[in-house]
């Protein structure tokens, strides 16, 4: 049967069930059976337990129904009471940050940066389609072959990716990211990201009204840094943040958190981060925060660093800080507002400040590898000033990376821009003097 005429048939049967009350027969379930039991029970036999009980429940108590609709409202019955079945004690356990579902055999999570296969499976493809219809359902969306991708978030935070045949060759593809827990920088230091001197600099940055990009590979922990920065921006600013799935936490009082939108089924409605960073600057906002730019509305950014709205904080991705220019070059290339590349290079040079590049080491640990000062101006070529970088000893074979984190002269007038704002620079950077070297 069609994907499509399955997931018909599903939703007309599941409509009946639904009037039999599942919710009703879910409390009678769980008053009936002994949860203690239950949690001894592997995956497979705590199912069995309670479709038993549910049958059981149902023919002494419950309305007359078809064969097929008593073994759907078990089957509904008895996935509202095990909820994300498989997955549940997946997303009870905290260290487990990622979880991949690579088809219904193949389930990897990451703990502690590192992915391992583990051995849970899910019965049948059935099953694991059972489980993307209730994730996608908490949304408002379904996966089928009209829509084979869909993004969609659990009530508890969690970040929902499906993607589904025939565009995924290795059957249905799900994967949840964890809410990102918002790390303080106190924390993000004592984990060894950073030290505290370049904690305190980087604070002082914040503080001072800087712009600051945060670059870095796929999952270095981009976001998580832009979070704890952001808590050093006073609380009476009013901050407007712009994502596209909504991760950051800010704790201050007068935040505008925007979250951008995809085109609907018909290709219309999308919202885009460009649109929001547009709006955003009729919004009065002494500063802008973007989860992430990705395309045109780069230049939009580095436009209104470059007018007024400065102490903004981006991330970008970028494989090191250098690099990290460069991409905002060519980002800012994609907006319809054609400049040439010098007037892009010169408008970079003008608003950027500082570049935080992070790294995630081959011991899975997430730590800044670099943070760059843009000394070029105007039209200038780019140029970098290291203000901190993370040098590390040869990997040992227990593949823990040790290192130190060595700390540069600041130019002058990245100090001055410190000094004028009141904040200080940690003894252990220094100011090069106003003839350059380090
Ligand atoms: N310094 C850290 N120590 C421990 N865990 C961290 C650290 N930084 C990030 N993480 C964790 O790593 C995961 C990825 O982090 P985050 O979402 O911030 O990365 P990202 O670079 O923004 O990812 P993406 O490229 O998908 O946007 C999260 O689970 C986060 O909690
Ligand atoms: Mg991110």
């Amino acid at each position: 049967m069609a994907l499509k005429d399955r997931l018909e048939d599903d939703r007309q049967a599941d409509e009946r069930v639904s009037r039999a009350g599942v919710a009703h027969w879910r409390q009678r379930l769980l008053e009936e059976i002994n949860l203690d039991e239950l949690a001894s029970l592997t995956m497979a036999q705590r199912r069995a337990r309670l479709e038993k009980v549910s049958g059981h429940l149902i023919a002494r108590e419950g309305p007359v129904l078809s064969a097929g609709e008593r073994a759907a409202l078990i089957r509904r019955v008895v996935d509202e009471a095990l909820g994300l079945g498989v997955l549940e004690p997946l997303l009870a356990d905290e260290s487990i940050t990622e979880i991949m579902v690579n088809g219904p055999d193949h389930i990897f999570v990451e703990r502690a940066g590192q992915v391992q296969r583990i051995d849970t499976t899910f019965t049948s493809v059935d099953q694991l389609y059972q489980t993307i219809d209730r994730i996608v359902a908490l949304v408002n969306r379904r996966v089928d072959e009209s829509s084979p991708m869909v993004d969609a978030r659990l009530p508890t935070g969690e970040r929902v990716n499906v993607i589904i045949p025939p565009l995924s060759l290795a059957g249905p593809i799900l994967t949840i990211r964890r809410f990102p827990r918002a790390y303080t920088i106190e924390e993000l230091t004592e984990g060894g990201a950073m030290d505290t001197a370049t904690a305190l600099l980087l604070a002082s940055f914040v503080r001072a009204r800087m712009n600051l990009v945060i670059s870095g590979g796929t999952g270095t922990g981009k976001t998580t840094m832009l979070n704890a920065l952001s808590a050093f921006v006073p609380g009476h600013e009013r901050i407007v943040t712009i994502e596209d799935s909504a991760e950051l936490q800010l704790k201050q009082e007068h935040v505008i958190p925007l979250e951008s939108r995809p085109a609907n089924i018909e290709g219309k409605g999308q919202i885009t981060i460009r649109d929001l960073v547009r709006n955003a600057l009729r919004m009065r906002p002494d500063r802008i925060i973007v989860g992430e730019v990705r395309g045109g509305e780069t230049l939009d950014m580095i436009q209104a660093m470059n007018t007024g709205h400065d102490g903004s904080l981006v991330t970008v991705h970028a494989n090191s800080a250098e690099d990290a220019v460069y991409r905002l070059q060519t980002l800012a290339s994609m907006s319809d507002v054609k400049l040439p590349y010098e007037a892009i290079r010169d408008q970079i040079n003008n608003a950027i400040d500082v570049i935080v590049h992070l790294v995630r080491g081959p011991d899975g640990f997430r730590r800044i590898g670099e943070v760059a000062v843009v000394s070029a101006r105007r039209t200038e070529k780019f140029a970098l000033k290291t203000a901190m970088e993370f040098e590390s000893e040869p990997i040992s074979p227990d593949r823990v990376v040790r290192g130190v984190f060595r700390h540069h002269r600041l130019p002058g007038l990245v100090a001055d821009r410190l000094l004028a704002a009141g904040e200080s620079v940690p003894g252990s950077f220094g100011i090069e003097s106003s003839g350059g070297g380090s």
